[in-house]
């Protein structure tokens, strides 16, 4: 599974020591794990480690045996269960001190995952807690057990619920994440042979503006690559906003440059400049090109 991760087209490839390891492995998966970040080739994903959570007795020991004996290859930490701002300082500061004691030239980032009621309720501290965080995870399955959700499987929808039971929740951390210029990501869905179903409980997040979601199995990163990517006519739509915006504000002379135009039947401006600037990245990012045409 570990020499696999890397060529299945996800962005990012995180390797746990947390829940998906049984509590008599969690010493020997160290090694495991260190062994790996060492040997296997990583493409250009974003490499990463979840530790276990500061309420074990493990934490400590998970993070300075796998960032003092990984190599540089390492990009960053997943922090989960994380309830307040001060957990996340205290793996910042013993960041600081591990990559003193061994010369590291990168510093290693932090994910935090979001996954109980006080972690919800402290988000917006934790969020600006160390300049090392980067992103920040919601975690539905641990969720869903803090609040005592009458629900057996993490992360999907609840067919007796009328609308969607974690739209507070996943408005929150955008709102906090979005706030501190922080990446937000979704969690997992658990159901992994339900393909559609993933496609239409990503697509919750996607649209209120996440950047990205978990992938538990190969066969979930192309559909959850699918949603979180621009259609061809979204990416098409929003170069010719831009064009058509910065020919409007540009071209003329004193007086004839306009910031609000007509744009086919709607009014475009310095909003809508914004708006498809992020079609544009998000697209160039995961190799789109123009039509022809
Ligand atoms: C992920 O860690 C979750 O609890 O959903
Ligand atoms: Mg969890």
């Amino acid at each position: 599974m570990l020499a696999k991760a890397a060529g299945l087209g996800a962005d990012m490839v995180f390797l746990d020591l947390e829940d998906a390891v049984a509590p008599l492995e969690k010493e020997a998966a160290r090694d495991t794990i260190v062994e790996a970040i060492n040997t296997h080739d990583w493409g250009d994903a974003v490499l990463c480690v979840r530790v276990n959570a500061w309420d074990t007795e493990w934490t400590y020991r998970d993070v300075v045996h796998v960032v003092e004996n990984a190599s540089e290859r390492l990009d960053e930490l997943m922090l989960p269960k994380v309830e307040y701002a001060s957990d996340v300082r205290a793996l910042d500061l013993l960041l600081t001190q591990i990559e003193k004691v061994t010369r590291r030239q990168s510093t290693v980032g932090i994910e935090a995952q979001i996954e109980t009621a006080r972690g919800l309720i402290n988000v917006e501290e934790i969020c600006a807690a160390s300049p090392r965080l980067e992103t920040i995870i919601f975690g539905p399955a641990d969720f869903a057990a803090s609040t005592e959700m009458p629900v057996l499987t993490g992360g999907v929808q609840i067919p007796e619920y009328p609308g969607d039971h974690f739209h507070y929740v996943f408005s929150k951390i955008l709102m906090a994440g979005r706030a501190t210029g922080l990446q937000v990501i979704d969690g997992p869905f658990l159901k992994i042979k339900e393909l559609d179903a993933l496609r239409d409980y990503a697509m919750r997040t996607r649209i209120l503006g996440y950047d990205g979601k978990w992938a538990l199995h190969p066969d979930q990163v192309a559909v959850i690559n699918e949603v979180f990517t621009p259609t061809q006519e979204q990416f098409d739509t929003a170069l010719d906003i831009l064009e058509a915006y910065e020919k409007a504000t540009t071209e003329g002379a004193v007086g004839e440059r306009k910031g609000a135009v007509m744009f086919g039947d709607e009014m475009i401006d310095e909003a809508s400049r914004k708006m498809a600037i992020k079609f544009v990245s998000r697209g160039e990012r995961a190799g789109m090109a123009r039509s022809a045409g």
